[in-house]
This record gives structure tokens, C-alpha cells and sequence, in this order.
């Protein structure tokens, strides 16, 4: 099958429930269309509260391949302005996370307020009495809304509110910043890049994948002692399921393998679960607090772009039809910093470059996108469970961890929204 810029691209036929087909990562007009319908139109996770405490904080992101400033006003609301001069285009924030009192562009000297409005211009003379300035601001990114501290944006001035995109997947961020005894996270650790050749949809989709866990994984499983060794095994004796939370969202849910408080966290000292566990039943009790700290935090996927990587966060930016970036920061919990201390040394263990988890997936999807550009082999195989996976009294659609519930869920998500435009 041959997809051309001329032809309407049929997201219907190339998605089906069983099967992708493989222009889907390898067609650079699909890539487009996807930065138009989904990143464009949608909403798109693009930092946490906690990255611009005070005002005049800012970071620079991506929506899609834009690049954004988010940052804190002198009355401490947020903004999301494009980075992108009024004069001639220059990118006027130039670095990835500092404090600013004003913007100034490189090229001509433009500086901005922190709410983006054009404060002044060199030799103002040359523009005569008509110009005005407020007609020359940095550009507002027209929606943004946050929840629980996690800010998404969109670049549509209309669609649906954050609530309806969230829906019920908002549980699971909540579960994150529960595990907090004030209730809130902070992404303070900086964020570690992979920048690798694959398309962009390789890691969402095996960010909730449980059927590659052993073998992709079993060098971590060899070497240390990690609660992932519950997770693999004999088919029957595997008890974590995948759960699809609607509008693309998906979740591989370890809880139902789970023995005892503390398995998400890979074992922990006495001393340090003694004070973690005072400090969370201070704020929520014995009973809530036991209950919350055996579930643990999500390993879930909330489209188009967020990995609520148990104690990690990571962003799926993506730059080309056949190359992404993957950002992760340790989640770190308010009220409990010795606790944060072992967390910021588990995610370098296990997510960082000269670690065990993230370089396999990244070598595993640079390796697919190699595969798929082969000719005369069209589809990938995506039935795996369809023969055992239900709806559950919250109807959601459940699978064995092993099975591909959650791959469906998101290609039938993006089918909707590929096809008829809805985020
Ligand atoms: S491009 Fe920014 S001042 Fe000229
Ligand atoms: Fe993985």
C-alpha cells in the first residue's frame, strides 16, 4: 500500500483493530498530519509547576516541534508564549531553564515582559508614530491548564477541556501525588535526553507494553534484585494486568502482583520506610496511608506524550518521522527529602544513559524503525489477547500484562483522532 501527499491518508484502513500498517511510522506526511491533529490540536503535557517556583522562572519545551517558553509572571500565573521573536522570527529564548526579568532577542534587541508583551525596541525612531507595540507581543499559546501541578497546553483555541481529555485517567496522576504526605511532586532533578531514530509512537506504545519486559529487559533482571522479576515467568502465574483508560490513555497495573507495601519500590531500609510511613500517616492515616503505599505509583501512558513512569516522568517529544527525543526527571515526593535522596539515585540506575531500562527500549525502537522500512511485509500483528481481555465493572477494557489491550487502545484513540479529528 502507497500513501501520497494527493491522497486522502485513510487512517481507517491503515489502523485496524488487529493490525497497523507500517507507513504509520514511516511516512513523512503522516508524521505531519500528526503534528497537525494531535500535537496542534490536541492537548500535550508540557511541564509540571514545580520547574518555575518563583516569578520570572521559566523552561523551554517543544509542542510538537515549536518550541515554547513556559513561565511564571510577576503575579505568578503561567504562560505559554512561542518562542519566537515578533520581528523576524528569531527564537528569542535561547536556553532550556534559567530566570529571567525580561526576554531580549539575540538579533535586534526586541525585549519582552514575562507575559510576553513587547516592552521596547532599539532606535524606536526608524518605526514612526504609528507603530504599536502591543500589536507585537510574543504569541500566547491559547489554552492551558493544569491539574495537580502537571501543565498541558493547546494550540486550538477550541476542543475539549483538560478535564474531558484527562477523564478518568486523572486517578492515575492523582495516585502519583498522593504517595506525597502534601499531597504534591516536584520535578526538581533536571531531565536526562535520549535522543534516538525512531518514530515518535515506539514508546508510548511500548511504555505499557508487558510482553516485552523479559527479554528486552532481562539484563536488569540478571543483575539486580528488581520487583520486575514478578512480572515475567510462566504465562498462567502472572498476575498484572494492562488496563485501557479511554481517549488513548494506558496502563500496565502491577497492583494485582503485588505482595506486600514497598514492592514498586524495588525494597527499602527500615529506617528510611519507618519515616516515610510517619510522615504519610500524619497527613492521611494508618488505613489510607497503608493502602497507598502498597499500590505504589502508576506505570501508565496519558497521550499523547506523557509516561507516568512509576517514580519517574518522561516526555515523548518527536522531531521527524524517524527520530524523537525522550525526556525523563525523577519524581520526588514534598515532606519526605531522604526519601528523595534513594529516588534520584533509582532513576539514575535505572533510566539514565549508562543504565539498564530506558537505553533498551530506545535500542529496541531504533531497531524496529530499521524493520519497518523493508518492503512488501505492509502490516504489524497487533491481536495478541483479543481472545481473553474483558470490560470490567469500571469499563475499562482489561488484558493480561502479556497481551496487546494497550497497543489497541492507543491505535484506536489515534485512529479517531487521525480520522475524524477529534483530541
Ligand atoms: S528578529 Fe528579534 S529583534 Fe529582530
Ligand atoms: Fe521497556
Amino acid at each position: 500500500m502507497q500513501q501520497t501527499a494527493i491522497d486522502p491518508i485513510r487512517y481507517d484502513t491503515l489502523v485496524q483493530n488487529e493490525r497497523v500498517h507500517r507507513s504509520l511510522y514511516t511516512d513523512p506526511h503522516i508524521f505531519t498530519d500528526e503534528l497537525e491533529k494531535i500535537f496542534y490540536h490536541g492537548w500535550v503535557f508540557i511541564g509540571h509547576d514545580s520547574e518555575i517556583p518563583q516569578p520570572g522562572d521559566f523552561i523551554t519545551r517543544q509542542i510538537g516541534t515549536q518550541s515554547v517558553i513556559l513561565v511564571r509572571g510577576t503575579d505568578h500565573t503561567v504562560s505559554a508564549l512561542l518562542n519566537r521573536c515578533a520581528h523576524r522570527g528569531t527564537t528569542v529564548c535561547p536556553a532550556e531553564r534559567g530566570h529571567a526579568r525580561t526576554f531580549t532577542c539575540p538579533y535586534h534587541g526586541w525585549s519582552y515582559d514575562l507575559s510576553g508583551a513587547l516592552q521596547g525596541v532599539p532606535y524606536p525612531a526608524g518605526y514612526g508614530e504609528s507603530f504599536d507595540k502591543k500589536a507585537y507581543g510574543l504569541t500566547r499559546v491559547p489554552r492551558l491548564e493544569s491539574y495537580r501541578g502537571f501543565v498541558f497546553v493547546s494550540l486550538s483555541p477550541s476542543g475539549i477541556s483538560l478535564a474531558d481529555h484527562l477523564g478518568a485517567a486523572a486517578q492515575l496522576i492523582d495516585r502519583t501525588c498522593n504517595l506525597s504526605p502534601e499531597g504534591e511532586i516536584e520535578l526538581s532533578a533536571g531531565w536526562i535526553k535520549h535522543r534516538y531514530p525512531s518514530n515518535w509512537k515506539m514508546l508510548p506504545e511500548n511504555d505499557t507494553d508487558g510482553y516485552h519486559l523479559g527479554f528486552v529487559h532481562r539484563s536488569i533482571l540478571k543483575a539486580v534484585g528488581s520487583q520486575y522479576r514478578r512480572f515475567v515467568g510462566e504465562e498462567k502465574s502472572i498476575k498484572s494486568v494492562l488496563r485501557d483508560w479511554g481517549k488513548g490513555h494506558t496502563e500496565i497495573d502491577f497492583v494485582p502482583a503485588y505482595q506486600q507495601p514497598f514492592e514498586w519500590f524495588g525494597g527499602v531500609s527500615e529506617g528510611l520506610a519507618a519515616s516515610y510511613l510517619a510522615a504519610m500517616e500524619r497527613s492521611y492515616g494508618k488505613e489510607e496511608t497503608q493502602c497507598r503505599v502498597f499500590d505504589g505509583p502508576p506505570h501508565a501512558f496519558i497521550f499523547p506524550n506523557l509516561f507516568l513512569a512509576e517514580m519517574n516522568i518522561a516526555i515523548m517529544q518527536p522531531v521527524s518521522v524517524d527520530e524523537c527525543v525522550q525526556w525523563h526527571t525523577p519524581v520526588f515526593l514534598r515532606g519526605v527529602p531522604e526519601f528523595n535522596k534513594r529516588l534520584l539515585r533509582q532513576s539514575e540506575a535505572a533510566m539514565g544513559p549508562g543504565s539498564f531500562l530506558l537505553p533498551e527500549d530506545v535500542t529496541i525502537a531504533s531497531r524496529n524503525q530499521v524493520g519497518l522500512v523493508t518492503r512488501n511485509t505492509e502490516w504489524l500483528e497487533l491481536s495478541r489477547g483479543l481472545n481473553r481481555e474483558y470490560v470490567d465493572s469500571h469499563q475499562q477494557r482489561v488484558g493480561h500484562m502479556t497481551d496487546e489491550t494497550t497497543n489497541r487502545a492507543f491505535w484506536s484513540h489515534y485512529r479517531s483522532v487521525m480520522q475524524n479529528g477529534q483530541a
